[in-house]
């Protein structure tokens, strides 16, 4: 298959054209059978709940008691109280971009829309501003400041890698990294500011556990993965202990046809069509994904850092699918009243959202703090921010299908860091006050 060939010829670019290629592959199949299966209508919009007087009659108590708590969580994660910092507005930015092609290196090829001849440069031009208060710019100084002597890891796909590029570029007005690598895969990089003892690394795991690809073609010609849902994927949970920050994120890959394994037996499977296995659908191995992932992380027992879920951002593909001229050619961002999260995005956010709960409260057991990097929304009003036709030279067929998935550098994916330096602020202030929160016997504790 063409994007095979790609991926030997290029490994830096390896698994990019082909995740865009599958990702969008899937999506025509899970228009055609997902809503079938998975009436969208039985969440409300996480986003339009402070609009809902009371909840949709599918909500059942556990439902409920997720909904209280995302309705508490944001406001701790920001420095003004009752502030969140995920629910506002792109406004306009002159001032940025706050780096370009040309000032940073760190730019991934299919990324580098100016390269490629994207003829506008207003979705450069856009901060978010959370509603009631402010979100700062991105100051790298003060960032590495307050990672000195620390690590951080991202742990997921191109996406995961997309964000790290965005750090990168926006640290580089103060320092650019070494390449510290412990191998020659790019899949998995490492990164070292020498003047902050910095370490910054990425570890390649599109479906968080134990996967391989069992057939390059299956039933979409797309690969269909054997995906191990109640085992570690080695290739990272052997290798993160050391770090202070963990950001896991994941999604675009389980569109894909999957086998899923469970006790080394076949369980089922998402759109494998393979005779006598059970159609599971992807959000099945997506809940048990992160559920094994942040079990890992969770049964570490030197790991002392902090996990961030990043959470799902939703592709942008109008007019068609991403085979059939589906493109993203909007120039401007939404506003918050002209869209909302819907259909397999709002699934996915909620699946890892439920997940995420579940390990927070039991790395609370352990002494581990879980937190919310929500992007979702932010990423949601943003449809101008991808490289659409821009990740390529228009006439190499090597990548043509129009990238709605990835994110244009400089770039709406930028303010991700915005929220990242944001949360590592207020850590400090967010730890004191959980400690003021404790039962008071577990407070006695801790005084002694
Ligand atoms: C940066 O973008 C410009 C167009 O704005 C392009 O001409 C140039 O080749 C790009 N440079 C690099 C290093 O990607
Ligand atoms: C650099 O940071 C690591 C922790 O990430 C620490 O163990 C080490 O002592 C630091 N090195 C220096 C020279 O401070
Ligand atoms: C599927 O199940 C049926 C009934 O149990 C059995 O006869 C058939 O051999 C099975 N097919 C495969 C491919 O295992
Ligand atoms: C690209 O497309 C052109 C025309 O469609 C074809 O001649 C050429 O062989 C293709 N190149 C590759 C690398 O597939």
């Amino acid at each position: 298959m063409k994007h095979q060939g790609v991926q030997n010829q290029v490994v830096v670019l390896q698994k990019s054209p082909k995740l865009v290629l599958l990702a969008f592959s899937t999506l025509v199949l899970l228009t055609i059978f997902i809503p079938l299966c998975y009436p969208s209508i039985s969440y409300s919009s996480i986003f339009l709940i402070q609009s809902i007087s009371k909840p949709p009659p599918s909500f059942d108590d556990h439902h409920h008691h997720d909904d209280d708590e995302h309705h508490s969580l944001p406001s701790t994660s920001s420095s003004t109280h009752k502030c969140d910092i995920f629910t506002g507005e792109w406004v306009p930015n002159p001032k940025a971009p706050y780096y370009t092609n040309r000032s940073c290196w760190a730019i991934h090829e299919h990324q580098n829309c100016m390269k490629y001849g994207r003829p506008d440069s207003e979705f450069m031009k856009w901060r978010w501003k959370p509603d009631g208060c402010e979100l700062p710019i991105f100051n790298p100084a003060q960032f590495l400041e307050l990672v000195r002597d620390k690590s951080l890891a991202f742990v997921g796909d191109s996406v995961g890698r997309n964000q790290m590029q965005s750090l990168i570029c926006l640290l580089s007005r103060v320092e650019y990294p070494i390449d510290v690598s412990y191998t020659p895969d790019e899949h998995f990089k490492r990164w070292k500011y020498k003047t902050y003892n910095f370490t910054m690394a990425t570890f390649w795991t599109p479906h968080l556990v134990k996967s391989m690809e069992s057939d390059p073609n299956g039933p979409t010609n797309t690969g269909v993965f054997s995906l191990y849902l109640d085992e570690y994927d080695v290739e990272w949970t052997s290798q993160i202990e050391e770090f202070d920050y963990i950001i896991i994120s994941g999604g675009h890959w389980f569109y894909r046809p999957l086998v899923f394994y469970e006790k080394g037996q076949i369980i089922g499977c998402h759109y494998c069509l393979i005779e006598n296995v059970t159609d599971l659908g992807m959000y099945y191995g997506y809940r048990r994904a992160f559920r094994t992932a942040f079990k890992a992380i969770n049964s570490l027992k030197n790991f002392k850092g902090i996990t961030y879920l990043r959470t799902f951002a939703p592709s942008h593909f109008e007019n068609g699918l991403w085979n059939q001229g589906g493109n993203c050619v909007r120039t401007r961002p939404f506003r918050s009243s002209e869209t909302h999260l819907d259909g397999q995005s709002l699934e996915l956010y909620m699946t890892q959202i439920e997940e995420f709960k579940v390990a927070e409260r039991e790395g609370k057991d352990n002494g581990l703090k879980f937190r919310l990097l929500d992007t979702t929304q932010a990423a949601l009003l943003r449809p101008d921010g991808h490289p659409s036709r821009y990740g390529h030279w228009a006439n190499e067929n090597v990548t043509l299908y129009n990238d709605c998935v990835h994110w244009c550098l400089p770039g709406p994916i930028d303010t991700w860091n915005d929220f990242l330096l944001e949360m590592l602020k207020n850590e400090r202030l967010r730890s004191a006050e959980e400690e003021k929160n404790m039962h008071p016997n577990d407070r006695k504790l801790l005084v002694r």
